[in-house]
């Protein structure tokens, strides 16, 4: 149910139908104001095409990292990877090492990974302590990174324990993420990523869990990665066998001038591609939409087609049916969209994560100092019952260069799909190398991708996007 009047649609022209908007008319429940937004500030707006050596020079990189790494806020891990005080995580961006630690059960640090002596690296890898000691001559910084030991003391007039405290980076903490940003001046947390916690009320961030997390290293560049989920008009081409269930080129884009560090994608399942929905049946839909979601292991029943509903109104009702059996807080209220189809945000520059009842977030990041070659992270969070035990977090299973998605136990039979956009990825990065024209975008489709680049271009020019 929604009140089409209250709210603006862009118009974009040919875009088919059913539109997201005349989908969410027609759902069941009403459907959050705060989620309804169709808006596209970027139809003509934004980089038309790149310079390809943005994929894979040198000097680009080194700009990346002294321009966007040095200074966005990123995702460095999940507060469960670190529930205790003393447990710590390392995260790497842009050749620095931080150490994400839980300072005081409330507080949580970020210190650049460097013995403040002569550099060597406090922590090798993840761990728990009660301080850091590090291992070259065994200075040993407390949790609050106040140094507090040296061997030999009378040798360092000028070292004074209490006034040497270990450089940190500015945190942030939204929905259980724990964020880092390492420039002092950058806006803050909350300016960046605006109205994200609005539009993620409903979907309890905060309750979920790491429960499966896969990175697998990727033959190109990580923007290579990270706009291979930006847009889905590569559905048909890379992912045919989902045309029949899945919404692909009716799948709506917002981008906004000022929202800056976002844009959103949707599209719908339980219809088909409007590529071949003049030659689909309903059974097809419907059988190709069950078989797809029982692969991926979630919660629905094996709902049937009632007489005078929509597969879309039947595999909501499965849904519903399978969520209230796990006795999740406000799962009733969720609309038919929320429970079947992507919502999909892409956070700037490298985080994105599904919303409504999905549980799948992705990251992409430079792997090492080769600009062709990044790390690709899948995580599941799905939402915990309250009061339900919380194993440990779980650990990244790691796929080197050689493997690929299929190798990974995690995402079971899922890694199939994911592997379609990996096998790309590769061949995007090597055509890249021969393009000897700059490339096109779609207006609409691929507004997402230009929309990052001029985030980027920002950035890389030296300014602070807000
Ligand atoms: S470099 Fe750490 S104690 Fe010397
Ligand atoms: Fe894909």
């Amino acid at each position: 149910m929604l009140n089409s009047d209250e709210i603006d649609a862009v118009d974009v022209p040919g875009r088919p139908s059913p539109s997201i908007r005349e989908l969410l008319e027609r759902d069941s429940r009403p459907v959050d104001p705060v989620l309804v937004e169709d808006r596209n500030d970027c139809l003509a707006d934004g980089p038309q095409g790149l310079d390809t050596r943005q994929y894979f020079s040198r000097e680009f990189q080194q700009l990346e990292n002294e321009q966007l790494w040095s200074r966005v806020w990123q995702i460095a891990c999940r507060e469960e990877q670190i529930p205790n005080v003393g447990d710590y995580v390392l995260y790497e961006a842009a050749g620095k090492s931080l150490i994400i630690t839980r300072a005081a059960p409330e507080e949580i640090r970020a210190y650049y990974n460097a013995c403040l002596h002569r550099g060597r690296a406090l922590c090798e890898k993840d761990g728990r302590g009660i301080n850091f000691r590090c291992k070259f001559h065994g200075w040993v910084y407390s949790l609050q990174g106040k140094l507090i030991a040296v061997p030999s003391e009378w040798d360092f007039p000028n070292v004074k324990q209490g006034e040497y405290r270990l450089p940190q980076a500015k945190v942030g903490r939204w929905g259980g993420f724990v964020f880092i940003n390492m420039d002092p001046d950058s806006i803050s947390l909350q300016e960046y990523i605006k109205d994200i916690p609005e539009h993620f009320a409903r979907w309890h961030y905060e309750d979920r869990h790491l429960v499966g997390h896969v990175g697998q290293v990727v033959r190109a560049n990580w923007k290579v990665a990270a706009e291979a989920f930006l847009e889905n008009y590569h559905v048909m081409a890379t992912h045919p066998q989902v045309l029949p269930f899945v919404g692909d080129a009716n799948s709506q884009y917002t981008v906004r001038n000022d929202r800056p560090h976002y844009s959103r994608l949707i599209f719908a399942l339980g219809v088909a591609s409007p590529h071949i929905a003049a030659h689909t049946t309903a059974e097809q839909v419907r059988t190709g939409l069950l078989t797809s979601q029982t692969r991926q292991g979630e919660y629905d029943i094996a709902w049937p087609l009632a007489e005078g509903k929509t597969v879309r109104d039947s595999a909501a009702e499965g849904k519903r049916a399978g969520l209230r059996a796990l006795n999740l807080d406000g799962v009733e209220a969720y609309s038919d969209s929320e429970l079947l189809d992507g919502w999909v945000y892409s956070l700037f520059p490298n985080f994105t994560l599904w919303g409504g009842a999905a549980n799948i977030c992705y990251r992409f990041r430079p792997w090492g100092d080769d600009p062709e070659m990044s790390l690709l992270e899948i995580m599941l969070l799905p939402r915990l019952p309250k009061g339900a035990p919380r194993p440990p977090a779980a650990k990244m299973t790691l796929l080197g260069p050689e493997q690929t998605l299929l190798d990974s136990p995690e995402l079971g039979e899922g890694g199939a799909f994911f592997n379609q956009d990996l096998y790309n990825m590769a061949w995007v990065q090597k055509g890249m190398r021969s393009l000897r024209v700059p490339m096109t975008y779609a207006r609409y489709q691929e507004s997402p991708i230009r929309h990052f680049h001029k985030t980027l271009n920002r950035y890389i020019a030296g300014g602070r996007p807000a």
